[in-house]
C-alpha cells in the first residue's frame, strides 16, 4: 500500500466495543508504512488500556486535553499539525453528534476543529442507533462538510443484532485510509454510478433479473473515492460490500433506479452507467402468486426506461459514460450506441467468453469517446477501474476547459 508509506495517521479512538479492534488497525496502519498516534477518548479507556496502543503504535498515548506534561511533550496544536490525516476508528454516536456540532470540550474533538488534514470517521454502534434520525442528521452534516464516512458495514453485533453499524474490517479501514491520499485526479468532482442488475417482478414471489454482479460498478466507486470523488452509487440487488467512502442507494428495479439517479443527477458531474438494467419488466405484476394452473402461460413485457440516455439526453447533463456488453463486433456496436445514446464515453466489453464480464474478477475493456479509444485490461476488475477512471478524468477535464 505505497499510498501509505510515511503518511502521518492520527487515529481517534472514541468509546465503544469495536476499539479492541482499533490495535489491529494501527498494527495494519503500520505494516503499510504509516507513522501512527493515538488519541483516546475517556469511553475508549473503559473498553481498552492506552497501554495496548503504546504497545502496538510504539509511541505514547495522547489523551488529556488539560495535562500540561503532555501538552508541553505535544500539544493538541501540534498534533493536528502533524497528522497527514485523522482517522477515528471506532467513531460512536457520540463521537459523531459532537464533531456534527463542532464541540472541542476534549482532546479528540479539539485537535479535530484544529486540523487541516482531512478527516475520516469510521462509525461503529447499535443498528436502530445508527439508523436514528438524529445520527443519520449528523452523518449526513459531516459529509456535507467533506469528512469521509468509512462504513459502517452490517452484519452480527456485539449486541447480539444483525444490522448495519458493524465498524469496517481493519484492512477495510487501512484500504479507504489510502484512498485519502489517492490522486487528486477527481478532487471535489461528484460521480454518479449505476450497478448491479436490476430485477423486477412477476409476482410477489418471482422476477426477471440477469447475471450481473455489480463487480464492475463497484470497483468504479472504489476507484473514483480514491480519486478525490465523491461518490453516489446507486445499486441493484448486489451481494457486494458498499466500498469505504461511497455514499450508497439499493433499488430493485429498473423503475426505481431511474428515480434515484433523476433525483441526484443535477448534483453530479460525471455520471457512468454500468448497471445491467432489464430492458423488460412485466406489464402487470400479479398481486399474488400466480398458480401453475395453465400448461403454457404467456407473461406481457414492456420496455423500461433507458437511464443512460435519460441522462445523455438531459439539456443540462453529468459527462456521461456507458457500458456495453457485446458478444461480436464489439467496436462498431459500441461506436455506434455512444452515437446513437449521446454519451460521452463508452467503456465496451466481451460478454460469453471465459474469464471476463459478467460476475468474472478480470475484465478486458475497449474505451471509445469522440475522436479516440483505449483498450484497457485484462486485468483485476479493480484495476480496469482505476485506468478507466483516469481516462474518465482526462476526458471529463477536457470538456470543462473546452
Ligand atoms: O442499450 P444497452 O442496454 O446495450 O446499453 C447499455 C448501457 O446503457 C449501459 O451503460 C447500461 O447501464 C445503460 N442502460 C440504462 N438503462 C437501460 C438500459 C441500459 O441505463 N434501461
Amino acid at each position: 500500500m505505497a499510498m501509505l508509506q510515511g503518511r502521518r495517521i492520527l487515529l481517534g479512538v472514541t468509546g465503544g466495543i469495536a476499539a479492541y479492534k482499533s490495535a489491529d488497525l494501527v498494527r495494519r496502519l503500520k505494516d503499510a508504512g504509516a507513522d501512527v498516534r493515538v488519541v483516546m477518548t475517556r469511553g475508549a479507556e473503559e473498553f481498552v488500556r492506552p497501554l495496548t496502543f503504546q504497545a502496538v503504535s510504539g509511541q505514547p498515548v495522547h489523551n488529556s486535553l488539560l495535562d500540561p506534561q503532555a501538552e508541553a511533550a505535544m500539544g493538541h496544536i501540534e498534533l493536528a499539525r502533524w497528522a497527514d490525516a485523522v482517522l477515528i476508528a471506532p467513531a460512536t454516536a457520540d463521537a459523531l453528534a459532537r464533531l456534527a456540532h463542532g464541540l472541542a470540550d476534549d482532546l479528540l474533538t479539539t485537535i479535530c476543529l484544529a486540523t487541516e488534514a482531512p478527516l475520516a470517521v469510521a462509525p461503529a454502534m447499535n443498528r436502530i442507533m445508527w439508523a436514528h434520525p438524529a445520527t443519520r442528521a449528523n452523518v449526513d452534516q459531516l459529509r456535507a462538510r467533506g469528512v469521509h464516512i468509512f462504513g459502517p458495514g452490517a452484519g452480527d453485533q456485539a449486541c447480539g443484532e444483525v444490522g448495519a453499524g458493524r465498524m469496517l474490517e481493519p484492512l477495510e479501514l487501512v484500504d479507504a485510509t489510502a484512498g485519502l491520499f489517492g490522486s487528486s485526479l477527481l478532487r471535489g468532482v461528484s460521480v454518479l454510478i449505476t450497478a448491479g442488475p436490476t430485477r423486477e417482478p412477476i409476482d410477489p414471489v418471482r422476477y426477471i433479473t440477469n447475471r450481473s454482479s455489480g463487480k464492475m460498478g463497484f470497483a468504479v466507486a472504489r476507484a473514483a473515492v480514491a480519486a478525490g470523488a465523491r461518490v453516489t452509487l446507486v445499486a441493484g440487488p448486489c451481494n457486494l460490500p458498499t466500498p469505504a467512502g461511497v455514499e450508497r442507494v439499493d433499488v430493485e428495479t429498473a423503475e426505481q433506479m431511474l428515480e434515484a439517479v433523476m433525483a441526484r443527477v443535477d448534483a453530479a458531474q460525471i455520471f457512468v452507467a454500468s448497471a445491467a438494467v432489464a430492458d423488460y419488466r412485466l406489464a402487470q405484476v400479479a398481486a399474488s402468486k400466480i398458480k401453475k394452473s395453465q400448461d403454457a402461460m404467456q407473461l406481457e413485457l414492456v420496455r423500461n426506461p433507458d437511464i443512460l440516455g435519460t441522462v445523455a439526453g438531459l439539456q443540462v447533463g453529468p459527462f456521461t459514460v456507458g457500458f456495453a456488453a457485446e458478444t461480436d463486433d464489439m467496436h462498431a456496436y459500441a461506436e455506434d450506441k455512444r452515437q446513437r445514446k449521446g454519451l460521452d464515453m463508452i467503456a465496451a466489453n466481451w460478454v460469453g467468453r471465459p474469464g471476463t464480464g459478467f460476475d468474472a474478477d478480470d475484465n478486458s475493456l475497449e474505451v471509445l469517446w469522440e475522436g479516440g479509444g483505449a483498450s484497457l485490461g485484462p486485468a483485476p476488475k479493480l484495476q480496469v477501474a482505476e485506468e478507466l477512471v483516469r481516462l474518465v478524468a482526462e476526458r471529463y477535464s477536457d470538456t470543462v476547459q473546452a
